[in-house]
């Protein structure tokens, strides 16, 4: 936890508007994040703190850190400061109900009959969403590592993604792990190894174009888009109704609206549930 500064410290950045609208213009260009001036205290604090860790007097210094080619690091350091990487083990506990129930039952059997099943988890954070599918996966089957069914686990942020990869958790939140998911060999702190085997990890920037060949059955992009303003947002839904078999799911977050072309291709199947329609 950071010490609280003394009081002649704290005040010692201030982000004028020009600032502001600079790394909002960043923000925006870079990650497809929507900063609105209501923002700008939020975006202030963090900065300041961030400023202070790399012993940088004003932000002008710090915005010319973001370009040029080292910049890397940095940007996304700005982008974790930005967004929020929270995330738990069967959040929104009702599209995994209907992943059970309506989803996965015809695609284990289109599997078992040596059919191929892809899942994505886009802006998956530390990996608990994919870990989750992959534990539901299988408890309803479990075969399932013989079977050619796999999960695609990728944020844009590559600390995130290691930790997924890394595939250790605390033990308090494994401790509440549903009962009828939890893997009996789940025993210490990591994810049994033919859990960790469904899934691959890396590193995709949804505002840019993707680069897969094959399309998707089931797509998680939850708790992401919310920071990115409507037009970015309908761009990304319609880059994952492309990216959809017909008959594919597609799973947002509880604060997250479809709109745009896509809406158009997609049929709402309950709560920020959507079905891709057969062409
Ligand atoms: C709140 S977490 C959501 C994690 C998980 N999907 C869930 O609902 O629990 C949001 C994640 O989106 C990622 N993110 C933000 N902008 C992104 C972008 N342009 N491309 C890919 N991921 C992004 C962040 O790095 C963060 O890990």
């Amino acid at each position: 936890m950071n010490k609280p500064l003394p009081p002649s410290q704290s005040k010692e950045f201030s982000l004028s508007d020009q600032d502001f609208e600079k790394v909002a213009e960043f923000a925006h260009k870079n990650f497809g994040l929507a900063m609105s001036s209501s923002k700008k205290p939020l975006v202030s604090s963090r900065l300041a703190r961030r400023l202070r860790q790399l012993n940088i007097t004003d932000f002008q210094s710090y915005i010319k850190q973001l370009d040029g080619p080292n910049a890397g690091q940095e940007r996304n350091e700005l982008l974790s400061l930005l967004t929020t990487n929270v995330t738990h083990f069967f959040r929104e506990p009702h599209h995994f109900d209907t992943l059970r129930d309506e989803t996965l039952p015809p695609l284990l059997e289109q599997a078992r009959r040596g059919g191929r099943v892809r899942i994505w988890s886009a802006g998956c954070s530390t990996g608990q969403e994919p870990y989750s599918i992959a534990m539901l996966l299988r408890s309803m089957c479990p075969e399932v590592s013989n079977l050619d069914v796999k999960i695609l686990g990728t944020d844009i942020d590559p600390v995130v993604v290691n930790t997924a990869k890394a595939a250790k958790y605390q033990l308090d939140d494994l401790a509440q792990l549903p009962k009828e998911y939890k893997p009996k060999d789940l025993t210490g702190d990591t994810m049994p190894d033919n859990i960790r085997s469904m899934i691959t990890f890396g590193t995709l920037n949804l505002i840019e174009p993707f680069p897969f060949k094959g399309k998707f059955d089931a797509i998680f992009c939850r708790n992401v888009a919310i920071y990115f303003d409507t037009p970015t947002q309908q761009k990304v839904w319609s880059a994952f109704q492309k990216a959809l078999n017909p008959g594919g799911y597609l799973f947002i977050g509880h604060s997250e609206r479809m709109s745009g072309p896509a809406a158009t291709h997609l049929t709402t199947a309950g709560v920020t549930t959507y079905i891709n329609n057969p062409t």
